[in-house]
């Protein structure tokens, strides 16, 4: 008995060990017939405005992929909900000697003030999560610009990997709020290496803030630049490769986007002569006139980004493809209105004077000036250094070939420079640009993110022979260089028009077409009494289409005005309101004096720009007013703005 009881017990054991080594085997064979993509190279990129992103990554695997998002604040435990977002990635194989496969996916209907996570993949095979924020989606923010990170150029992968994460660490920890990192090209030394590709995307920073890619010549040698960086409204036509072969084993093209009131264009200049094949210089001229004709009016400033620096300090500055690029470039940019250009290559930091039509624009502009005013057509180019450290070029000297187009004579007011810039630097530490956009001015500093300390590769690995900066008076985050750019707006006085966020439904405002300043121009002198001037508020179209019909109205009010510590009460403005296009039941509101005629308040609190009543037709209106300023003959002289403040209410 016991004997069988015991032999029983055998055979039951071993059917059991026989359906374990059964399961391990299927489970084996499962995970050949599935086998999870590996995910790798996820890099968050910039999309075609501030409610998008693109994220790109690498695949294993040919299979269908997405981006699930959702914000922070809905995951549970880590889990995303069920209403998370998902948006479809598209892509295809990536060539031979990357392996494997590229996707990316466009992320859009971003809402403003909101932290997401999100993460690649698809069901039962998700990357890790990441996260990032939106800021709101109108009015300043600042940007970064990182020169050449070129990750393997010393020769050391790690080294050059650990100063550009520091760099990142750097200016992010110093920078949360920055929206944008800027791209100025090379961000590896060889073209189809993925081991500089994985050490160049190894920082999270770069999945948590976009990149903003931009191609160096470092990078044009193969397809991996254009497999990990998946650029919004780019233009891949033959013209805009160096060897006008977009099929071929190469990178290029150009694109733009706008992020919150700045258009920025992108360039491929490794594309600049037609000898190459490609459609040189005057391809992108044509580009960036078509993409500015089209779209300059729905941003205020213009930035052009591209690799090859036209005004640069050292080792590139007398390159001829530059000088070539230098005869194409700088009169369209100043008949463009292009404000700044950010450039790379010459490892080195420079900031041009205001140049115009390829000259210095204003031959008194000062040598290290805090503060530039470019006139119509001045443009301001940058040149970012070394973002990690792993090559620098030291600065050249300038020779005898002219103070103009593609010559690099000496600055008469600083000999040892070239005649364009009105600061060159070279350190031999990491730096990066810091870009604070602003209503009425464009903030430009270098920053330093290293010392002559490690993580600094090309110092360490003594590539260069010296490193001259002081710790204790140039420390990290300390300032190379600061310059202020106020543009050009005339001579008048100024309203700035500020569009809070529409009403949700059906009922809206808009301003229509560009909400430009609003110039009263220069305020005439009555007999020594008082001062008047006269304009009218960019138009408002108001539009209903609500089943409820019920009454909507618009109403302003308008600051102080100030100029500096100058200032006069907003008061002083009165207004007209119209009807420029009627519909939707659109009444005008009536006139408001300045209470330079009856002492009352004027439009320094709020008053009615027009209105319906309940039961007006569907449809849309466009309302104006026009302003009549009149201020005390007392008033000090300078160039006074005021912002004003438009709001509607609807039941
Ligand atoms: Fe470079």
């Amino acid at each position: 008995m016991q004997h069988r009881t015991s032999r029983v017990a055998a055979a039951a054991t071993a059917a059991l060990l026989g359906l374990a080594v059964a399961l391990g085997s299927g489970l084996g064979s499962q995970a050949a017939a599935a086998d999870p993509a590996a995910l790798t190279g996820i890099i968050l990129g910039v999309g075609a405005n501030e409610s998008q992103r693109i994220v790109t990554w690498y695949s294993s695997a040919d299979t269908a992929q997405k981006v699930q998002l959702a914000p922070t604040a809905s995951l549970a435990g880590g889990d995303f909900p069920a209403s998370a977002a998902t948006f479809a990635a598209l892509g295809g194989a990536n060539i031979a000697t990357s392996g494997g496969f590229n996707r990316h996916a466009t992320i859009t209907g971003l809402q403003e003030h909101t932290a997401y996570s999100y993460r690649v993949g698809t069901e039962g095979n998700w990357s890790p999560t990441y996260a990032f924020k939106t800021q709101d989606f109108e009015g300043d923010y600042d940007f970064l610009f990182y020169g050449d990170p070129q990750i393997g150029s010393s020769g050391d992968l790690a080294k050059d990997q650990a100063g550009w994460a520091d760099t990142l660490d750097v200016s992010l920890a110093a920078n949360p709020n920055a929206e944008l990192l800027v791209s100025g090209g090379d961000q590896v030394e060889t073209a189809n290496t993925e081991t500089q590709w994985n050490a160049f995307l190894a920082p999270d920073k770069l999945r948590q803030y976009p990149w903003a890619a931009t191609i160096g010549n470092h990078d044009v040698g193969g397809k991996a630049y254009e497999q990990h960086l998946f650029t919004p409204n780019t233009d891949r036509s033959a013209g805009l490769y160096a060897n006008g072969q977009p099929a071929s084993n190469t990178s290029g093209g150009d694109y733009w986007y706008i992020y919150k009131d700045v258009l920025f264009i992108d360039l491929n200049s490794n594309s600049y002569a037609t000898a190459q094949g490609g459609g040189g210089d005057a391809a992108h001229l044509a580009y960036v006139t078509d993409v500015i004709n089209q779209h300059g009016a729905e941003a205020k400033w213009k930035v052009l980004v591209y690799h090859h620096a036209i005004y640069s300090p050292a080792d590139h500055a007398k390159d001829g493809d530059n000088k070539v690029r230098r005869v194409d470039f700088p009169t369209a940019f100043s008949n463009l209105g292009v404000d700044l250009v950010l450039q790379g290559h010459d490892h080195s930091y420079s900031r041009s004077y205001l140049i115009k039509n390829g000259q210095k624009a204003d031959a008194n502009e000062q040598p290290g000036a805090p503060d530039v005013y470019p006139g119509p057509g001045g443009v301001l180019y940058v040149t970012g250094n070394s973002a990690s450290g792993s090559k620098y070029y030291d600065i050249t000297t300038p020779d005898n070939s002219g103070t103009s187009g593609a010559g690099n004579g000496a600055d008469p007011l600083n000999p040892s420079n070239y005649w364009y810039n009105s600061v060159q630097n070279q350190e031999h530490v990491r730096s990066y640009v810091k870009v604070e956009v602003r209503n009425d001015r464009l903030v430009v500093q270098n920053l330093r993110s290293g010392t002559c300390a490690a993580p600094n590769a090309a110092v360490e690995l003594r590539k260069v022979a010296w490193c001259n900066n002081t710790a204790a008076d140039q420390p990290v985050g300390s300032v190379v260089d600061k310059v202020t750019v106020h543009p050009y707006q005339g001579d008048g006085q100024q309203v700035q028009v500020n569009v809070p966020t529409g009403a949700p439904g059906e009922f809206g405002w808009t301003i229509d077409g560009y909400n430009g300043l609003v110039d009263l121009g220069t305020a005439q002198d009555r007999n020594g009494d008082y001062f008047q001037a006269s304009g009218h508020i960019n138009p408002i179209v108001v539009s209903d289409s609500r089943r409820s019909l019920a009454p909507w109205s618009i109403s302003a009010s308008v600051s102080d005005f100030r100029d500096g510590g100058k200032t006069f009460s907003g008061a002083y403005l009165g207004w007209t309101p119209k009807i420029l296009a009627p519909g939707v039941g659109a009444q005008a509101s009536g006139p408001v004096a300045s209470a330079w005629d009856d002492q009352g308040g004027g439009l320094a609190v709020s008053r009615g720009l027009g209105w319906a009543n309940q039961g007006h037709p569907k449809g849309t209106a466009q309302l104006g007013a026009d302003l009549d300023l009149k201020i005390p003959g007392t008033a000090e002289k300078g160039d006074y703005r005021a912002t004003l403040t438009i709001t509607a209410l609807s039941s």
